[in-house]
């Protein structure tokens, strides 16, 4: 059967911005509109801007000079197609979605985004349009695919900071810690932590016990370095902290009955709250625990912020021009993954809904270990 030639794309950029989005626009903006003859349409502010109606052209003019800018000219916002706030109601938008999909004449729409991206993309699948996503992330969490777009130029930035924060705390003589992103992921703070040479490392997947941190910290100083920098990711927790989130997870799977699903939700709520000042409140126990004084520096949204690295652009425009690719030869309904040193089209339901969290055995944690680096457990 012949296949009916590709005219008209959108692409959309969702979740949390990234450095590299706008490298990864351009990739597949050039291809489609240079090499392909399509046309190309954004839409602003990710699922939202598809729900409303609101976009804009691109040409090759719009396309000129974004590729070293950070964040995303089209906006993001974590708006899912099937939860959407609008004039203050909370509506399913997918309806809506595929409707202006259609009247646009789109033969395919770009996704690029995060975990809850792909999930959503999904959702659009499902109801019969031609997705295709690209993975970006500076948490590099998504399933089935090498790389991130934008973990490489986090992963630069928290390693500057903690190379920026050695030289302070060794004045001082302090416990310097620092707290990089990363809810349920560790990758960026083993790997900028390794990078940087920071003393402890502590991520999510390995829950730590304090004793075992300040008995590190103590150990140093016993040998005549009397600072530390500690390395620990915004959701990383203690043994007793995961314990008490496991039960509840264990309750929340269980729950049958509305109230029991209320109830939960609540109980979660309060350990999230209580976790929220957890880099903080490790900062205390230490100085207890060590007698050193101990600050904290909260990285927050730098790591998120500014022109891509060397290695993110390179990434963005092979999956942004391989994506291209695969449209005209009319692949849908995957992700455009990187495998070694080349793509894999893996179908977006293998992806939605998984994390790829750091394995117990990962190589980097074996080197961090080999180092001599604290892992807290
Ligand atoms: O998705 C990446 C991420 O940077 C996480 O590491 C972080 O917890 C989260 O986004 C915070 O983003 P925001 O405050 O924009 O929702």
């Amino acid at each position: 059967m012949q296949k009916k030639p590709v005219k008209r794309i959108g692409i959309l950029t969702a979740g949390g911005d990234s450095p590299g989005l706008n490298a990864a626009i351009r990739a597949v903006g050039k291809a489609a509109i240079g090499e392909y003859g399509w046309e190309m349409i954004g839409f602003r502010d990710g699922f939202l801007g598809l729900a409303l109606n609101r976009w804009v052209r691109f040409d090759k003019t719009r396309l000129a000079g974004i590729l070293t800018v950070g964040g995303t000219v089209l906006g993001t916002s974590r708006d899912k197609p099937h939860r959407m706030e609008i004039n203050g109601r909370v509506r399913d938008m997918t309806g809506a979605i595929a409707t202006n999909y259609r009247r646009l004449g789109l033969d395919a729409l770009v996704c690029i985004g995060g975990g809850g991206t792909q999930k959503n993309a999904l959702r659009l699948v499902e109801k019969g349009l031609h997705i295709i996503t690209l993975p970006k992330t500076i948490d590099n969490d998504v399933a089935l695919t090498d790389a991130t777009i934008g973990f490489d130029t986090a992963l630069g930035i928290a390693t500057e900071a903690i190379d920026r924060l050695h030289s302070t705390a060794h004045s001082h003589h302090r416990i310097v810690i620092a707290e990089i992103m990363g809810h349920r992921a560790g990758w960026l703070t083993l790997g900028a932590g390794i990078a940087g040479g920071a003393d402890v490392i502590l991520i999510p997947e390995i829950p730590y016990d304090v004793e075992k941190v300040a008995a590190a910290v103590r150990r140093r100083s016993r040998n005549g370095t009397n600072f530390s920098i500690v390395a620990i990711a915004e959701g990383a927790m203690s043994k007793q902290d995961a314990v008490a989130f496991a039960a509840v997870e264990a309750r929340r799977k269980l729950a049958k009955t509305e109230l029991e699903r209320e109830h939960v939700k609540a109980e979660l709520a309060a350990l999230e709250a209580r976790h929220d000042g957890n880099t903080l409140r490790l900062a205390k126990q230490l100085e207890q625990l060590t007698h050193l004084e101990a600050r904290v520096t909260i990285l927050g949204y730098v790591q998120r912020g500014g022109t891509p690295s060397v290695a993110d652009r390179l990434l963005a425009t092979r999956l942004g021009t391989a994506c291209a690719g695969f449209i005209q030869e009319g692949v849908f309904g995957v992700m455009v993954a990187a495998r070694g040193d080349g793509v894999k089209a893996v179908p977006i339901e293998e992806v939605a809904g998984k994390l790829k969290t750091v394995p117990a055995d990962h190589q980097w944690i074996e080197a961090a270990r080999r180092v001599g680096t604290c892992l807290g457990d």
